[in-house]
């Protein structure tokens, strides 16, 4: 679906509710489909990624039906059972890399395969250290389908390389089914969400800075409201900040201080950002946040502050486009193993619209403030985190532009286009 967007003249105006978190509603339903019991889980997320992790948790034998649109009630024994097909992870990494986990010390064999874009996606990284914990693993040159033998499986003391949550939740799911104490150590810490629910359900788990350990465990069941996702909320932050005579209220966001990279960024950049009320749901911190057109300087983005902006970069690309100076992003080399190389194809499209963007190994560099010209076709790459982000860029083109291959938004994010609508 092609998808033209034009220029917004008037300001964007108004308030929103921001919707479910994707990485929270992956853990939701995954960590319920371990928990003997009734779970409620509230606010799940529309989003495809987090439905692909649903359904392979009905495909392992786990009853999970909606009550209403996003309230999911999952009811399980606590006990997996082998499935009868492949189970199809479509485009997200998260489950994959999650479900490795899990599947890894089941008494059955399964096998997890993804659409294109997932199957050229790096799964070593999952691989070696359950391999390490006595899995059994086989893949096409550390690449999906991923063929897994159930096994018994013993605890590892692993130093990872990445600050990469998706691995370490991985190796501390496979933990929870293992001999011993399981420990993960990152190099910065990752999003911490698979740490504060396996708490939150009752796991043996203990977290030292950026160590976690893990002992075999039982999770309970619970109610988990699910709150809305800061990296959704990034679109409309940017675009608040870059349109001129916006002021809008975003309601409901997932301030995890291990997500909230962006809004440091943004407030050092200058941008006029306030968190309105803050509160602890379900574990994590919530809290509604005022967003207005703002004069942006541009800033360096690198180290520890990287996993906690991961998927905003190619938005804050856009944004870096509307602030005085240079912005410069490195130590984000892990963006080329996205759903898309996301270094190489925001340099691409951004330079179609008139940014002065270069490529690092890395990251990027952009100098601003440049009007962007429109009258060109955006391409997407099937990435939605993409699709979304040229959708903000064509809000401050001087001519309309054309993002192609929209439907990808509805990866994480499906309301994106009316909710939009609803604020100009
Ligand atoms: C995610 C972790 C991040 C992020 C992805 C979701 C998660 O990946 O990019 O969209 O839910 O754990 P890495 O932790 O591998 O960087």
């Amino acid at each position: 679906m092609k998808k033209t967007v034009s220029k917004n003249i008037s300001g964007l105006k108004g308030s929103i509710t921001i919707p479910a978190d994707k990485s929270i509603s992956h853990r939701a339903v995954m960590f319920a489909s371990l928990a003997k019991g009734k779970s409620v889980i509230k606010n799940f997320s529309r989003g495809q990624d987090p439905r692909s992790s649903l359904e392979i948790c009905k495909a392992l034998g786990v009853d999970a039906q909606f009550f209403d649109e996003t309230t999911l009630i999952v009811n399980s024994t606590g006990v997996l059972k082998a499935p009868s097909q492949p189970l199809d992870c479509g485009n997200s990494g998260t489950t994959m890399r999650l479900m490795s986990g899990i599947l890894a010390g089941q008494g059955f064999n399964s096998v997890l395969t993804g659409d294109q874009s997932l199957s050229k996606r790096p799964m070593k990284r999952v691989i070696q250290p359950l391999s390490l914990m006595g899995a059994k693993i086989d893949s096409i040159d550390g690449h999906a389908p991923l063929t897994i033998a159930g096994q018994n499986l013993s605890a590892i003391n692993y130093d990872s390389p990445l600050a990469s949550a998706q691995v370490k939740s991985c190796i501390l799911l496979a933990g929870l089914n293992a001999d011993g104490v399981t420990t993960v150590t990152e190099p910065y810490l990752s999003r911490n969400h698979t740490e504060l629910m396996l708490k939150f359900m009752n796991a043996d788990i203990k977290t030292d800075g950026c160590s976690v350990s893990v002992s075999r465990s039982k999770l309970e069941p619970r109610e988990i409201n699910v709150c809305g996702d800061i990296s959704s909320a990034a679109y409309f932050i940017a675009a608040g900040l870059i349109v001129p005579n916006s002021d809008i209220i975003l309601k409901n966001v997932g301030l995890n201080p291990t997500r909230t990279g962006i809004l440091d960024v943004v407030k050092f950049m200058g941008g006029n950002i306030e968190i309105l009320d803050k509160k602890n749901v379900s574990g994590e911190e919530v809290g509604d946040l005022r967003v207005r057109y703002s004069d942006l300087a541009g800033c360096t983005i690198e180290d520890g502050i990287i996993p906690r902006l991961i998927d905003e970069l190619p938005v804050v690309a856009v944004l870096a486009t509307q602030a005085r100076g240079t912005t410069i992003v490195r130590d984000a080399g892990d963006l080329r193993n996205k759903e898309s190389d996301r270094i190489k194809c925001v340099v691409n499209e951004l330079r179609k619209v008139g940014a002065d963007i270069s490529e690092l190994e890395d990251g990027f560099v952009i100098n601003g403030k440049t009007q962007l010209k429109g009258d060109a076709e955006l391409e997407t790459y099937h990435d939605h985190r993409l699709a979304m982000s040229w959708y903000v860029a064509g809000l401050v083109c001087d001519r309309p532009v054309v993002v192609n291959d929209f439907e990808w938004a509805g990866i994480s994010f499906p309301e994106f286009v009316p909710l939009f609508e609803q604020l100009s």
